[in-house]
């Protein structure tokens, strides 16, 4: 098997006469955690959109696990990609389990009656939640949870299908700072997971890279700006291009922050 589990080629993606994505070009392989930074509208959703099969590029080459996209059965592609994005929260009954939010993505479904789990979906929702570092909230109603732990649920609900790529758009958008760290922590703990699939962070914030992150990928207007390996390519330089200001950045115990250059 590759171990190649994305690779874009020339990707483009038109809507109304404009690139939303330009020929981007980008491989992730086992073992690797990426982040995505770009501003507002600079094509970080649908990039994911197009890796998780949902958007058809305008032109390009999209290979998810060896699967070419156009080329294979989009139904059996589906569950290869774990997805994760903030308005998920909102579709869950609030009443239902931590374990049985996790649980019933088996089945691709919101509710538990609906499906008889096996002792086996248990027990991999158990671990789900572990692998995370939540197992203690198991049996907490999700309506009970904080946002940072209802984000690392969503997350663990995501790694139910045995992805071989786990996609997450922007999970700390709106989080306090201590449910962000919790939501942080959880990601860290994830990526240092030797059998956890490649994964994708979409973030605005350089403080949101969870320690054990590896890779950078800079979007400016649909262009990958800069791509590489976190210790060669998140710097001063392509930070500050990327979002057009003047930033200065720091690394600390494997955590980085950026505030802008103070005017004169
Ligand atoms: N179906 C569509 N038709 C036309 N324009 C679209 C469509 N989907 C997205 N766009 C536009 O494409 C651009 C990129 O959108 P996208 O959602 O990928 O950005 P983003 O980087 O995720 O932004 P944010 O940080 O705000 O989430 C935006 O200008 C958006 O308005
Ligand atoms: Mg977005």
């Amino acid at each position: 098997m590759t171990d190649v589990a994305l690779s874009l080629k020339d990707v483009s993606l038109a809507r109304d006469g404009k690139f939303l994505l330009e020929k981007v070009n980008l491989r992730i392989r086992h073992g690797e955690r990426w982040v995505v930074f770009g501003p507002n509208g600079s094509g970080k959703t649908s990039l994911l959109r197009i890796a998780s099969f949902y958007t058809h590029p305008t032109s390009g080459k999209v290979e998810v696990l060896g699967h070419e996209l156009g080329k294979t059965d989009i139904r059996k592609m589906r569950h290869l990609v774990g997805f994760s994005s903030q308005g998920f929260a909102d579709l869950l009954r609030p009443s239902l389990t931590a374990l049985e939010v996790v649980m019933t993505a088996a089945y691709g479904a919101l509710e538990p009656w609906w499906h008889k789990y096996s002792k086996e979906d248990k027990e991999k929702a158990l671990l789900e939640l572990k692998r995370i570092g939540i197992e203690g909230l198991r049996n907490r109603t999700f309506g009970t949870l904080s946002s940072g732990e209802k984000q690392r649920v969503l997350i663990a609900r995501s790694m139910m299908s045995d992805p071989g790529l786990l996609l997450l758009d922007e999970p700390a958008a709106g989080l306090d700072l201590p449910a962000r760290e919790n939501l942080v922590n959880g990601l860290s703990l994830l990526s240092k997971d030797t059998s956890a699939p490649p994964i994708v962070l979409v973030t605005h914030h350089v403080e949101e890279i969870p320690a054990g992150f590896t890779h950078v990928l800079f979007l400016r207007g649909g262009k990958a700006i800069a791509t590489g390996t976190i210790n060669e390519t998140l710097n001063e330089k392509n930070l500050s291009a990327c979002f057009d200001l003047d930033l200065r950045l720091q690394y600390r115990n494997g955590r980085w922050s950026a505030i802008a250059e103070p005017k004169q």
